[in-house]
């Protein structure tokens, strides 16, 4: 067993238990929710959450989600306006973060907002995660458990490979139901504004909130610090909206009719399913890019649904990247 491997358990009330403890004492526990693995510290501890700064080299200025059980305890650290309120009742817990403002004495540690007015709150549904917080008893700092740019992680084994000894612990509870990052939402503004489209889809928020959100323009100047346009990036080189592949190139392929002749293919969902592509998605980008193929070929996906969220991350994974990428790296 390799020192890494040794960091992951499985999760059962013992594990969990000892997670708590390493999180109250200003460790780092890594922990599945229905989305992705975050990679957890105390929010209200400004230590902690500088660990996890420096686990993932992510730079200072992109803030951290707060992971609550409930909304209630959300509502104790950010304002919550009708909107929210809404929202929260129909879609918590769930894949959707909103961005709020942060109460006058918020206990969240600065450094987790990147010193905004505002704070990203969410409340998870997966039994672990929840388990994990009514445990530690304080609100989880805890952003995809990847370093810096990188895919997020979707099962324990995606987190080790990505975060080597940088965690004290791995939480193991399977591959994540959703496979996509929450839906960032930010409600501070007088229309409520997607920074992010994940695993909650645009036609839900809209159908709860009586209107659709605003979004933010591919290219536009970034609203939220963490939409960069490379995110998400494989080592390998990708073309998307492909109709064939070439002998040399992996294919992700979507849907019944794929293309032969790719050196190896992966069908996110042979019967075009999004809810199933979604759940694949991060996963197979990882297998294709560890095969070490000349680039990754990847067929449509529609523009509905999941889908918008499926596409926004390929739009990225397959983005010039900038030279600047590799300070954001360790060496
Ligand atoms: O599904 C998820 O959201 C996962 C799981 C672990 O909960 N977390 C996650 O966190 O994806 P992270 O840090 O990888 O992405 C959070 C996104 C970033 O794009 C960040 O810039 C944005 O949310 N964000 C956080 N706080 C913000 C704020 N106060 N204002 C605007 N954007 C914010
Ligand atoms: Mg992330």
């Amino acid at each position: 067993m390799t020192a890494e491997a040794a960091r992951v358990r499985e999760a059962n009330s013992e594990t969990i238990a000892k997670a708590a403890t390493l999180l109250q004492a200003g460790g780092l526990v890594a922990f599945p929710t229905e989305t992705v693995y975050g990679l957890g510290a105390d929010a209200g501890d400004d230590r902690a959450v500088a660990k996890i700064f420096a686990a993932k080299a992510r730079p200072r200025f992109n803030p951290l989600i707060a992971h609550f059980p409930d909304a209630e305890a959300a509502a104790t650290e950010t304002l919550f306006d009708v909107r929210a309120e809404r929202l929260a009742a129909a879609c918590w817990p769930g894949p959707l973060t909103l961005v709020l403002p942060r109460r006058p004495g918020c206990r969240i540690s600065s450094l987790c907002s990147a010193g905004l007015e505002t704070q990203a709150v969410r409340v998870p549904d997966q039994r672990i995660a929840q388990d994990l917080l009514r445990a530690v008893a304080r609100p989880l700092a805890a952003p995809s458990a990847n370093r810096s740019g990188r895919i997020s992680p979707t099962t324990a084994q995606a987190v080790a490979d990505e975060l080597d000894g940088a965690v004290d612990l791995i939480l193991d509870g399977g591959p994540c139901r959703v496979g996509l990052e929450s839906s960032v939402l930010d409600l501070t503004g007088e229309r409520p504004r997607l920074l992010r489209p994940g695993g909650l889809p645009l036609e839900r928020l809209a159908d709860v909130l009586g209107e659709l959100p605003e979004a933010p323009k591919a290219g536009a100047p970034f609203a939220s610090p963490g939409l960069l346009e490379s995110h998400y990036a494989p080592d390998t080189e990708m073309r998307l909206d492909v109709g064939e592949a070439a002998p040399d190139e992996g294919l992700l392929a979507f849907g019944p009719a794929v293309p032969s002749g790719a050196a190896m293919t992966l069908n996110l969902s042979p019967n075009g399913d999004l809810t199933e592509a979604a759940a694949n998605l991060f996963a197979y980008l990882r297998r294709l890019d560890a095969a070490g193929l000349q680039s990754i070929a990847v067929m449509p996906i529609p523009d509905r649904g999941l889908g918008r969220a499926i596409r926004d991350r390929l739009r990225r994974a397959a983005a010039p990247r900038p030279e600047d990428r590799r300070l954001d790296r360790p060496l």
